[in-house]
């Protein structure tokens, strides 16, 4: 199969394209940044996704669509450039996929879309309500994707990914910064008061589950993609700490501008993986045993 991968350089896009590489496919990924591995059947077009791709994505059978702005510091700093491009780029690149005759694709959404949960474990179909620029922009690229499936036959699948963590993270997001200033003995700042839950998702099992819904997922389905075991940020800290034999103190810094705003923060992040486990998929890694793994990582890679 021919096929197009829109941040296919990026930490879950990246081993996906590897996966996809592994199985045969031809893979183009299309990307502001390079991807860190060459292999005969990869090729790369430096581009962003608010260019013109037509002539790039044409006679391809298959479009993952993951290129984004992600990251709360940039994306609440950021809230026109991040609805540019992960609202207006992502209609733009399902608009121009169904124009150069593509029609099966996926899109990388996000638990963000659901806000503060109405409901625990959050469903697929859970009330949606995003606090977040960033939130808002996934779940509006998620009714675009909708309505190209109803509109046009189109058979976009929608994965929502739950906090996902693992080796070659930006170093922008909690695990990693927790880890880096472990092994560097210094203070980990907690936001807010440590008590918000999240099910943190190793990068590997994330990637599986992904291409379980390419294999075998409902044609137009969306699907939560996560861990079911909730951590609290406090407990995450204690974690890495002990796991990293740190002398850090743990700084719970609480909210406001410079931290985090109250208004802005989910308190409990729990997926329901029913319908995974309709494919079979189940998360596989603990947080302890995922946060040694990417600690390692670092401590080669720092
Ligand atoms: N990491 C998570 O925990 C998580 C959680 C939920 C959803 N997601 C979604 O999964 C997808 C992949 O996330 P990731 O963690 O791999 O992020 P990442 O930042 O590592 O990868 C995103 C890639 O998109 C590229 N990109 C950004 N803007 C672009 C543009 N305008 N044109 C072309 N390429 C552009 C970046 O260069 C990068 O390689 C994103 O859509 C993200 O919203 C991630």
């Amino acid at each position: 199969m021919n096929i197009i991968f829109t941040g296919g350089s990026g930490f879950i896009g990246l081993p996906i394209v590897k996966k996809l590489l592994d199985r045969g496919h031809h893979v183009r990924i299309i990307d502001l940044a390079k991807p860190e591995i060459s292999h005969k059947n990869l090729d790369f077009v430096k581009k962003s996704i608010l260019e013109d791709i037509h002539k790039d994505i044409t006679g391809f059978d298959f479009l993952f669509h993951f290129a984004a702005n992600i990251g709360v510091s940039f994306n609440d700093s950021h809230p026109l450039e991040t609805m540019e491009v992960d609202l207006e780029g992502s209609a733009k690149v399902f608009k121009t996929a169904i124009k150069a005759g593509i029609k099966d694709m996926m899109y990388a959404s996000s638990s963000e879309v659901y806000g503060n949960p109405r409901e625990l474990p959050i469903k697929e179909d859970s009330i949606k309500g995003p606090v977040s620029s960033y939130g808002v922009a996934k779940l509006g690229s998620e009714i675009y994707a909708n309505s190209y499936n109803q509109q046009f036959g189109a058979n976009i699948k929608i994965v929502r990914f739950f906090n996902v963590y693992g080796p070659r993270q930006s170093i922008k997001f909690v695990v990693p910064i927790f880890i880096t200033k472990a092994l560097k003995n210094e203070p980990i700042p907690v936001y807010g008061d440590g008590s918000q839950a999240r099910c943190y998702t190793y990068v590997d099992d994330a990637i599986d589950g992904a291409l379980d819904v390419f294999d075998k997922g409902e044609k137009g389905g969306n699907y939560n993609i996560g861990n079911t075991h909730p951590t609290t940020v406090l407990q995450l800290a204690e974690t890495i700490k002990e796991i990293t034999k740190s002398s850090s103190e743990i700084t719970v810094m609480g909210y406001g501008p410079e931290t985090r705003l109250r208004k802005r923060e989910v308190d409990y992040r729990i997926p329901s993986m029913e319908k995974m486990r309709t494919l079979g998929w189940e998360a596989k890694t603990r947080i302890r045993e995922g946060a040694i793994k990417t600690a390692d990582w670092i401590k080669k890679n720092l």
